[in-house]
C-alpha cells in the first residue's frame, strides 16, 4: 500500500503542536530555481513557514549547481558556517540536494566534512522528497539517496510560487549534446522531454492562478521531442509547442531557454516572428567565435553559421534582442582565437553576454585535454571581453531612447516609489510608481539608459 507522507506528516506536526520552520537556498540556473519551487512547495503544504534565517531554520535545504568549480566551494562555505546553529538545535536538519550531489565523489566528501548533515538527494530523485522529508523529519533517518537516471516524470507536484504573475515550467530534463566542457550532461543525464499535454495543461492552471509570463524551460529547448520521436511516439516540436502555448488565452508573454544554435530552424524564427506574445527576445548561446575551438568544444556549428542565423533572425524578426554566453580560456585558446570571439561579438551585438572563465569539470571531455590556459592571460583576456560586451550592449539600448513599450513591472520598492519593470526584449527599465501593482503591464517612455537598464517615465497610452 502506498503511504501518503505528506499527509503523515502534517498529522504529526499537528498533533505535536509545532510550528517548524525553512529555508530553501538555491544555486545555479532557472531549472534549479524550478526545482526549488517545487520543494518549499512540498515544505509549505506539509506545514512548514518558511523563514529567511539559514542559522535559525528547523529545515535548510540547499539545492546545487556545479557548472563551475567555484559554485562547489561556495556550498562548502554555507554549510561550514551551520555546524554550530545544528549544534544549538540538534532537530535541525540540513539536506544538499541538485546538480552537485550527482558528481562522482562529492557524496563521501560531504559525509566526511559535514557529518551534521542529514539528508542528500540528486536531480533524478526530487520527486520523493515527500518521503524524504518525513523520514528525516519524523523517523530522525540519516538519509544519502543519489539516483544515476531520470526515467521518471513526476507530475502535479505542489509548487510555491516565488512570484505571482510569472513563472518557469519545464518541457525537458537533461542534455544529449556533451559539449566537451560540460558537466551537465553527467549530472542531469539524457534529454527527456515532458507530454507536450502535460506541458499545457500545467500553463493553463498558472494562467488561471493569475500567471501572465511564462519561462519554458530545458537545457537544449529546440530539441524538444527528439526522444519521443525516436520511439515513434507522436510529439510536437518545439516551434509547434511554442505556437501552441502562445495560443492559451490571457497568456502575455512567452519566453524560452536554452536554444542550442544547431538546432535552431527557420520554423522556430516564423513562430516567434508571427506570434507578439512570443518575447522579443532569444538567448542563443555562442561559446566561442573561434572555429577551432567550437570545434574541441563539440558545439557543432562554425562560426560563420552562427553569425548567418542571427543575421537571419535579426532580419526576420525586428526588435529581436540576442543574448549569449561566452567561454573564455577554454584549452588551446590562442590570442587569434580569442580575437575571433571578440570580433564575433561585434559582428552579432550582443544586448547582453554572461561571460565565463572556463572551469576544468572532471569527467568531462576537455579535463583531459592539454594546454590548459595560465590564469594571467585568462583574466586579461576576460577584462578586454567585459569592455567589448559592454560597447556591444550599449549599441542596442541607445536605440530605444525616447521611445514607449508596454513593460512588465517585476518589483516596487515602497521606500523610494521605484519600480523596476521588464521589456518584452529582456531589458530593464526603472520608474517611479504611480500607484501601480507588480505583475501589471504599462506604458513607460525610455529616457535614459544606464548602460545595462533605462531609466523611464509612465505614460498613459503608446503613441
Ligand atoms: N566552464 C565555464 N563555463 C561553463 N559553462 C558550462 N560549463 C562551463 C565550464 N566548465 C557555461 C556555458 C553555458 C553556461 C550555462 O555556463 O557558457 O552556456
Ligand atoms: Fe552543457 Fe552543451 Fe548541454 Fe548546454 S548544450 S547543457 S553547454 S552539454
Amino acid at each position: 500500500m502506498d503511504v501518503n507522507f505528506q499527509k503523515e506528516l502534517i498529522d504529526y506536526i499537528s498533533k505535536n503542536k509545532i510550528k517548524p520552520t525553512c529555508k530553501v537556498v538555491t544555486f545555479g540556473c532557472q531549472m534549479n530555481a524550478k526545482d526549488s519551487e517545487k520543494i518549499l512547495g512540498i515544505l509549505i503544504s506539509s506545514g512548514f513557514e518558511e523563514i529567511d534565517d539559514e542559522q535559525k531554520a528547523d529545515f535548510v535545504i540547499y539545492n546545487t549547481c556545479t557548472i563551475r568549480e567555484n559554485a562547489n566551494q561556495k556550498l562548502y562555505g554555507h554549510i561550514g558556517q551551520l555546524k554550530n546553529s545544528y549544534y544549538n538545535n540538534k532537530n535541525k536538519i540540513i539536506a544538499i540536494c541538485g546538480c552537485m550531489m550527482q558528481e562522482e565523489g562529492e557524496i563521501d566528501k560531504i559525509k566526511n566534512k559535514f557529518p551534521f548533515v542529514k539528508l542528500v538527494f540528486g536531480t533524478h530523485n526530487l520527486y520523493k522528497f515527500e518521503e524524504y522529508l518525513y523520514d528525516s523529519f519524523v523517523n530522525k533517518k540519516k538519509i544519502f539517496e543519489v539516483y544515476n537516471d531520470n526515467k521518471i516524470i513526476k507530475e502535479d507536484i505542489p509548487k510555491k510560487r516565488k512570484y505571482s504573475f510569472k513563472c518557469g515550467i519545464n518541457i525537458s530534463f537533461g542534455c544529449n549534446n556533451f559539449c566537451s566542457y560540460c558537466i551537465v550532461p553527467f549530472v542531469r543525464g539524457r534529454e527527456k522531454s515532458r507530454s507536450s499535454k502535460d506541458i499545457i495543461n500545467e500553463i493553463k492552471s498558472v494562467v488561471k492562478d493569475g500567471v501572465i509570463e511564462v519561462m519554458l524551460l530545458g537545457q537544449n529547448v529546440n530539441s524538444y521531442g527528439n526522444d519521443f520521436r525516436i520511439e515513434n511516439i507522436n510529439e510536437l516540436s518545439f516551434p509547434e509547442l511554442l505556437k501552441e502555448v502562445s495560443k492559451i488565452n490571457g497568456l502575455k508573454r512567452i519566453r524560452f531557454m536554452t536554444s542550442h544554435p544547431k538546432d535552431f530552424s527557420d520554423e522556430l524564427i516564423e513562430v516567434i516572428k508571427n506570434n507578439k506574445n512570443i518575447a522579443r527576445h532569444i538567448h542563443l548561446p555562442v561559446q566561442s567565435g573561434s572555429n577551432k575551438i567550437l570545434k574541441l568544444m563539440n558545439r557543432n556549428y562554425s562560426r560563420e553559421y552562427y553569425i548567418e542565423l542571427s543575421k537571419k533572425i535579426k532580419e526576420s524578426i525586428s526588435d529581436i534582442s540576442l543574448t549569449t554566453d561566452i567561454i573564455v580560456g577554454f584549452p588551446g585558446e590562442t590570442e587569434e582565437d580569442f580575437l575571433d570571439t571578440i570580433d564575433l561579438i561585434n559582428e552579432v551585438k550582443f544586448s547582453q553576454v554572461f561571460t565565463f572563465e572556463y572551469s576544468k569539470r572532471k569527467g568531462t571531455k576537455a579535463y583531459e585535454m592539454d594546454n590548459q590556459i595560465p590564469n594571467d592571460i585568462v583574466k586579461k583576456r576576460f577584462d578586454k571581453l567585459l569592455d567589448t560586451v559592454e560597447e556591444s550592449a550599449n549599441y542596442n539600448i541607445i536605440k530605444k531612447i525616447g521611445s514607449i513599450e508596454e513593460v512588465l513591472i517585476e518589483s516596487i520598492n515602497n521606500s523610494t516609489n521605484n519600480c523596476t519593470a521588464r521589456l518584452s526584449n529582456n531589458f530593464l527599465v526603472h520608474f517611479n510608481n504611480n500607484s501601480n501593482h507588480i505583475g501589471e503591464l504599462v506604458n513607460v517612455k525610455f529616457n535614459e539608459s544606464k548602460g545595462f537598464y533605462y531609466i523611464g517615465e509612465l505614460v498613459n497610452g503608446i503613441e
